[in-house]
């Protein structure tokens, strides 16, 4: 199988990226594939967070972090072959990280919270995605992450981000839930939480099979 890049990235701070880029890595290897996460921000949370998971006694996770974007391109590309997946925590704002790793991508998801500034914010990131499709070819996803259980937010923002042209939006979102900020604080996937949070195992399990096609 040919390695499958997916860089999970955003110009908008603090939408989820460590979370979901994490949740992913972890899931896929849980299910037997060679994942191989890479941290594209400067504060290398999610390199951290796997850092916990090996104290933990869990089987392990290849991580490293760039957050220089030349480095991060030439490393990816040098290396991503022993991988079944890379999964790239892009880091927040408009990096140059990001930017690198949509250079060397299959994939972008992005992660949209249900508020209005961060559906205004897709515009910058529907720019550099167009950017970088004038060199490489790239599938874009976007998907609803931290929604509400209740009330008009999370329709209004689906609304809005199906109004972007350049990005698929998926049908399946994460709910703001406990379980996926305590499961990354711990390195851990939500499946392997000592009281597993059952729909937040569902909703990643159906998140992650539709950007990784599985
Ligand atoms: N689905 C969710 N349910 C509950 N909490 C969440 C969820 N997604 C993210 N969070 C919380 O929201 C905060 C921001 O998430 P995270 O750090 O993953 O975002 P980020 O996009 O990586 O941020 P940055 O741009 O700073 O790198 C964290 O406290 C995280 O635990
Ligand atoms: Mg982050």
């Amino acid at each position: 199988m040919a390695t499958k890049t997916v860089v999970v990235g955003s110009s908008k701070g603090g939408t989820g990226k460590s979370t979901t880029s994490l949740q992913f890595s972890i899931g896929l290897a849980r299910e037997g594939a060679r994942v191989w996460h890479v941290d594209g921000d400067r504060q290398q949370t999610s390199v951290t967070a796997i850092t916990l998971r090996a104290e933990s006694g869990r089987p392990t996770i290849a991580a490293s972090a760039y957050a220089d974007g030349r480095t991060l391109r030439t490393q990816v590309l040098q290396q991503r072959d022993a991988y079944d997946y890379v999964v790239i925590d892009a880091g927040g704002r408009d990096s140059s990280a990001l930017r690198a790793a949509l250079t060397v991508c299959d994939a972008v998801a992005i992660p949209c919270l249900p508020r209005t500034f961060d559906v205004w914010a897709m515009q910058d990131m529907m720019q550099l995605v167009d950017e970088a499709r004038a060199v490489r070819e790239l599938t874009a996803y976007a998907f609803l992450n931290a929604a509400d259980a209740g009330g008009a937010d999370n329709r209004d923002a689906a609304a809005a981000l199906a109004e972007f042209p350049q990005v698929e939006l998926l049908p399946f979102r994460l709910g703001r839930r406990k379980a996926f900020a305590n499961a990354c604080g711990a390195g851990l996937h939500v499946e392997e939480m000592p009281r597993r949070d059952l729909i937040a195992c569902a909703e990643i399990d159906r998140l992650t099979a539709a950007i990784f096609g599985l």
